[in-house]
């Protein structure tokens, strides 16, 4: 982690607060400030979150802190918490899910609909051998097959990996090999941006790539699934039909029990396996649904995320599936290619909650507010965002042109590890202050400390740490003795907590107590919402022939996050569109198309200190066309100015 990527700078703190709407507030499902106060007296207030759910057995305790463990001895099924308990109380005929296809084709599914269907995927799970901890991989796009195959797994205690389909066959038959998982889900193939695309050849190269038989269930979206069905392959359809009528009893799960794992991006050149668990947290992302983002039963409740994420994992499925709300699924959501579509959804359905990300409201708001008043959002109770800064300028203009400055704006700060929300406002207690993500949820302990891990003043950059364990943390944390992510030569020093959790993100805390949350300052980056290891990324590059060294790095562009690979040839007499060519496709084939560099920019070398290490600040300041700051630091200054007059002539 080289030090020069630390970005510690303050950015400038928000000077207004906004108040939410009063007609919100009296409706709001939390708005006292009582429910604060009963998370004052230690980790009890979290048993809030836990009464959310049914339990089959109670928790002995709420934290047990020798095993560093949520709800220990409590049981309970996550299928039976999002769909037959609704059943019991009678909201059968309630809709669960309203699916809409990218071709505009439309399905909705009842509560009693939904809970058929589990059941009869629960049982051909069953069928093809999976029994309790076998590892179930879907890899399947914005369809209900997906979250019916999540929670027939979570009924008979079978954890998933699901895989974004933006993954390349590689990226996915290596999730399948580190997780020993030999049952794969998948789709002949998805809608993206208008394009149809193919994921049959994707299941083709897993069976070549996984040293173990691999049983595939394959869901019909392009109807090309009976051509070509091998051996191990099942049609889905098919498959569910025979055991249509079925009904699995649900697996009672100890709390800790896995859920799922999700893989994301660290720093290291592999992906990284975060485990969660069954109790703590589904009551995680039941309570913060429910606090946070004010689901109740009878909202059409829209998140805008990609379920292969864990924003759409936490958020789309399981919180308010656990809650009993309408969830809508669009197929076409994440890529929002329509100006007018996301304002004419939210009018056709009545969306009452819309939860959607910093870059998509950038979008929107270069496209114009022309497009939302076009359409009638009354029926918008709650903004949210989620998985960069927002910046005060998009934070309004959301405020006003989608919410009539009459719904608050939720900004959730929080990561893949840490399951749920962490930090956000309350939206009926607290005011919002725009750009600034706002306070720990009650219970949450953040700071922001210097690299000794002394607490910094307000309004100065630090490394933004959680210092005491939350509810919906992950099994790698619970199980390690201190909970440094990081090296422990590297700052910041955390040896004076008790538990503390370094989030790699660097933030600040301003005098009224808002956070603000800066960015990473690890080799990660964030570009469209997407998390990339930079180091996955320059290996797969330096893979290719005629390539000596690749710096990734991102960079902001008209107000957009970009990724920029800088390459340095091994050998000047290749082609440089050749190798760029080749450069982009290992990119495509290594991970996926998503992680294109948006510019391959070739230099001599790559800017460098006299101790050889390659400072990516001076990069990043390329990529945002910003005048590169102080170059005293390296070997070979006169490469910066190089690279700079090799993009103008561009
Ligand atoms: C990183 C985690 C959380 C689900 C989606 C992303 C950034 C996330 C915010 C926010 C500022 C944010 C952080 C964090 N981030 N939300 N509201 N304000 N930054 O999950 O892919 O694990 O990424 O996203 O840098 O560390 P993820």
């Amino acid at each position: 982690m080289p030090d020069d990527r630390r970005t510690l700078e303050t950015r400038e703190p928000a000077d207004e607060t906004v108040e939410p709407p009063e007609s919100f507030v009296e409706q709001a499902n939390v708005s006292e400030e009582s429910v604060l106060e009963c998370f004052e007296e230690g980790r009890q207030g979290w048993e809030r979150a836990a009464e959310l759910l049914d339990w089959r057995d109670g928790y002995d305790a709420v934290f047990d802190e020798d095993s560093n463990a949520w709800l220990p001895g409590g049981s309970l099924n996550v299928s039976e918490n999002c769909l037959d308990r609704h059943v019991d109380d009678g909201r059968g005929d309630a809709r669960a899910l309203v699916w809409e296809g990218q071709a505009g084709e439309t399905r909705t599914y009842s509560y009693d609909e939904l809970l058929r269907e589990v059941n009869a995927t629960a049982a051909s799970l069953r069928s093809l051998g999976v029994e309790e901890n076998d590892i179930v991989t879907l890899y399947m796009p914005m369809v209900p097959e997906l979250p019916v195959a999540m929670l027939a797994c979570a009924r008979i205690g079978a954890p998933h990996v699901v895989v974004f389909t933006g993954y390349s066959a590689e990226a996915l038959a290596e999730r399948m090999r580190e997780s020993g998982s030999s049952v794969l889900f998948t789709c002949d193939g998805y809608y993206r941006g208008g394009d149809a695309i193919s994921l049959r050849n994707r299941a083709e190269t897993v069976r070549v790539s996984v040293p173990w038989e691999v049983t595939t269930v394959i869901v019909d979206r392009f109807g090309s699934v009976d051509a070509g069905t091998g051996a191990s392959d099942y049609a889905y359809d098919s498959l569910v039909e025979e055991h249509a009528g079925a009904s699995v009893e649900p697996v009672e799960r100890d709390s800790n029990d896995e859920l799922f794992y999700i893989y994301t991006s660290g720093t290291t050149g592999e992906p990284k396996r975060v485990t969660h668990t069954t109790g703590g947290y589904l009551s995680h992302a039941a309570w913060t649904s429910h606090a946070v983002l004010d689901i109740k039963p009878d909202d059409t409740y829209w998140c805008s995320a990609d379920i292969g994420w864990i924003t759409g994992h936490t958020y789309v499925v399981y919180g308010p599936l656990a809650l009993g709300t309408t969830v809508l699924l669009d197929e076409g959501a994440s890529d929002f290619t329509s100006r007018s579509k996301p304002w004419k959804t939210i009018e056709e359905y009545g969306v009452d909650i819309f939860y959607t990300s910093p870059s998509a409201i950038r979008k929107f708001m270069k496209w114009g507010e022309e497009y939302p008043a076009a359409h009638d959002l009354s029926s918008l109770r709650l903004l949210g965002t989620v998985g960069e800064p927002i910046n005060p300028r998009a934070w309004r203009w959301f405020y006003e042109h989608v919410g009539d400055e009459d719904c608050p704006v939720v900004d959730t700060w929080w990561q893949t590890e840490t399951g749920g929300h962490l930090i956000t406002t309350l939206p009926g207690v607290h005011d919002m202050k725009p750009g600034a993500a706002g306070f720990p949820l009650p219970g949450v302990d953040a700071e922001v400390v210097d690299a000794e891990g002394g607490r910094v003043e307000p309004g100065t950059g630090g490394y933004l740490t959680i210092t005491k364990p939350w509810l919906g943390m992950p099994r790698e944390l619970s199980t390690r003795e201190r909970w440094a992510e990081h090296g422990d030569d590297e700052p910041p020093d955390l040896s004076e907590f008790e538990h503390a959790y370094f989030t790699e993100d660097s933030a600040f805390v301003d005098e009224d107590g808002y956070v603000t949350v800066i960015g990473r300052v690890d080799d990660v980056i964030k570009v469209s919402g997407h998390r990339f290891g930079t180091m996955e990324i320059e290996s797969a590059i330096a893979d290719v022939e005629g390539v000596a060294e690749a710096a990734v790095v991102d960079g902001r562009r008209d107000g957009q996050r970009v990724m920029d690979a800088y390459v340095s040839p091994s050998d000047g007499s290749l082609r440089e569109d050749e190798v760029r060519g080749a450069v982009l496709k290992a990119v495509e084939e290594k991970i996926g198309s998503f992680a294109r560099p948006d510019r391959v920019v070739f230099t001599s070398e790559l800017p460098k200190t006299t101790s050889g290490k390659t400072v990516r600040r001076l990069l990043t300041e390329i990529a945002s066309d910003e005048e590169p700051g102080d170059t005293s630091v390296l070997r070979n200054p006169e490469i910066v100015g190089e690279i700079r007059s090799s993009l103008r002539d561009e």
